[in-house]
């Protein structure tokens, strides 16, 4: 019977974990990626495929799943759907006082990445009949500036026009992949600890990530990925190319 395929970045931890954990929780076909392991248990008819890949290094591994989705039988995939999660901030500092391998590593995983597996997932899906979506996961920091933050917020920023851009290509194509840039709303991961973490000089902004999560105001990563999910089950999906969780009714 035809399952629906589901393609996750950075499903070792955070929100990417606890996404794969409830799409196979839905009985779907998983592709996770992420440098360290995606292991956890899989439900009956459900199924894991996981890859130890390095998005700092994208272009091979935009190869190796543009080869890997063109192998597959489309006629055996419901739905086909791309999340691109993985996403790094780099020391928050100042762009003058940040390490030059930090800058180009948020660069590469936040927005370098993304494009290229788009790229490659958008050719090898061209001429599947069932539904295609591709998601980025952006952030509230892609619209609203954040000094401290710069390679972050201009990778979100350029994810989220990647998105306008894409939306408007794949209107133009036959059963083109509807596109969203989403912002998650704020979750506690490794990457709020490593904000609240931030030297107070550098980053005066680390007070308010301290009040976050000093007022219960973060979500669970399980609360994040169920509000990703309905926003990427929506009948609407792709309509608004870039869209925040916490705006959706
Ligand atoms: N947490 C928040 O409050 C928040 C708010 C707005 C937006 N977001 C966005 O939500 C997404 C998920 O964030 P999160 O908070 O879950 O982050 P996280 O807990 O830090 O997890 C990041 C994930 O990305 C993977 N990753 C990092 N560098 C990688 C690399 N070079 N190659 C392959 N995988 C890599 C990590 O896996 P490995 O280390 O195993 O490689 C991990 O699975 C990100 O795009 C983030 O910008 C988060």
């Amino acid at each position: 019977m035809p399952q629906a395929l589901n393609i996750v970045t950075g499903s070792s931890r955070g929100l990417g974990r606890a996404v794969v954990e409830q799409l196979l929780a839905r009985g779907d076909r998983v592709l996770a990626i992420a440098r360290g392991p995606t292991a956890m248990p899989v439900p009956p008819g459900a199924e894991l495929i996981a890859w130890q890949a390095d998005l700092a290094e994208p272009r091979p591994l935009a190869e190796r799943l543009a080869v890997w989705l063109q192998a597959l039988d489309p006629a055996q995939i419901s739905a086909v759907n791309l999340i691109n999660n993985a996403g790094v901030v780099s020391t928050p500092a100042p762009l003058s006082q940040s390490d030059a391998s930090e800058l180009q590593n948020a660069l590469r995983v936040g927005l370098e990445a993304p494009l290229l597996l788009s790229a490659a997932f958008l050719r090898a899906t061209a001429g599947w009949a069932c539904p295609r979506k591709l998601m980025l996961v952006s952030s509230g920091l892609g619209r609203r500036a954040m000094a401290g933050s710069a390679s972050y917020c201009a990778a979100k920023a350029g994810m989220d026009h990647l998105a306008r851009a894409l939306a408007l290509e794949e209107a133009l194509v036959p059963n083109g992949a509807r596109v969203v840039s989403l912002a998650p709303g704020v979750i506690d991961t490794d990457m709020q600890v490593q904000l609240r973490g931030a030297d107070a000089a550098l980053f005066p902004e680390v007070v308010r990530f301290r009040g976050l999560k000093d007022g219960g105001h973060l979500d669970s990563p399980t609360e994040a990925a169920a509000k990703l999910l309905r926003a990427l089950d929506r009948a609407d999906y792709g309509e608004q190319p870039v869209s925040d969780v916490r705006e959706l009714a």
